[in-house]
């Protein structure tokens, strides 16, 4: 089958595809003719050795697919032809994968391939950090970093669906466009230099002086203690990532003066202690993703053969949404 191979840590454009042999499917596990992977931030770092899960080289990337089952276990409950999203956690980016069926999902008619690959790594971290770490309630509002990327844009498409005002936070008028498409209510710059105002500004302004009542944090670096100034009274601000680079450090006197918290998300870290909560979390989500209420968005679509380049999109920050590989 054709796969993508990392077999040197030098970055995106060191990934090749090869021809390898299939993976078979333990007596436990289901497996999937891939028709479509979503490209995620850990499979960039990757790419570097630069991620806490380090395989020997060579390995296949992929955390998560959409594809079809060929075969499955006979109490998995599913079967051969179904449609289906799965989490390998590795693997994905290849024709076949195998994947256990606590980390398969049903996939809805309405939504295609592309749409189902995205959503394990984003949509669930996203699901997680609202509604588990964060308590959304509708009414809430919500201001998410990051807004145009993976985990941003599923942040604010997912708020807005469960009932929040969101405000998103992005680098570029193309990438505030898209932030709006995916169903923010404001899209704000960055900012901070002379000619545009930062976004801790604009937050105050737009919410008349009050803040927000959480706020998604996936990108950390300089922008933290502004985005604790973003919140109201007992609001939450949800560590999601760093990909800026450095990790941010809190004077922990704004935590107290403003009765505000900090609040660690890390997804993998709680359903691998407990992995029921995959299931939980997509019956959660089946009703909004088969009616519609929540459409995964799709940012690119890249050939299998082009994942160097599709990898180097999101290393060099110019990829918007999510981004996902076409497999067959
Ligand atoms: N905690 C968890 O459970 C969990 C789960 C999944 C992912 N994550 C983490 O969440 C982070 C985001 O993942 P993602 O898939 O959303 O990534 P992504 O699609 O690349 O989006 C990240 C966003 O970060 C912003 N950014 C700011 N500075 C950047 C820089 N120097 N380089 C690149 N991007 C920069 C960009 O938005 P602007 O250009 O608009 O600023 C970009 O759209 C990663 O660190 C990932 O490991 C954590």
């Amino acid at each position: 089958m054709r796969a993508v191979q990392i077999s040197t840590l030098d970055g995106p454009g060191a990934v090749t595809v090869v021809d390898v042999d299939e993976p078979e499917a333990s007596a436990e596990q289901v497996l999937i003719d891939v028709h479509a992977a979503g490209v995620t931030f850990p499979d960039l770092l990757q790419t570097r050795g630069l991620y806490q899960i380090k395989p020997p080289l060579p390995f296949v990337p992929g955390t998560e697919v959409a594809g079809v089952v060929r075969t499955a276990p006979a109490d998995s409950g599913f079967a051969a032809g179904d449609r289906v999203v799965a989490f390998p956690g590795l693997g994905g980016f290849a024709e076949t994968v195998a994947a256990h069926p606590v980390a398969t999902f049903p996939l809805p008619d309405r939504l295609s391939f592309e749409q189902g690959a995205g959503i394990p790594m984003n949509v669930l971290t996203a699901h997680f950090a609202l509604v588990h770490r964060g308590g959304l309630r509708a009414g809430d509002t919500v201001l998410v970093h990051g807004a145009a990327g993976g985990v941003g844009s599923a942040s604010v498409q997912l708020a807005h669906a469960l009932g929040a005002k969101v405000i998103a936070v992005v680098s570029t008028e193309q990438k505030a466009e898209f932030a709006r498409r995916a169903g923010a209510d404001e899209a704000v710059l960055v900012g901070g230099s002379d000619d545009v105002p930062g976004f801790k500004d604009m937050v105050k302004q737009l919410t008349g002086g009050r803040g927000v009542d959480l706020v998604v944090d996936p990108v950390g670096g300089d922008r933290f203690t502004d985005s604790l100034r973003c919140l109201a009274p007992e609001g939450k601000l949800l560590v999601i990532g760093f990909t800026a680079g450095e990790i941010p450090t809190v004077k922990v006197n704004r935590l107290l003066l403003g009765n505000i918290s900090v609040v660690g998300v890390a997804w993998g870290e709680y359903w691998m202690r407990r992995p029921a909560y995959l299931q939980e979390q997509w019956a959660d989500l089946l009703p909004p993703l088969a009616d519609g209420k929540l459409d995964p968005l799709i940012g690119e679509v890249h050939p299998l053969g082009q994942a160097s380049a599709a990898l180097d999109n999101m290393d060099t920050r110019r990829g918007i949404g999510k981004i996902v590989l076409q497999v067959r």
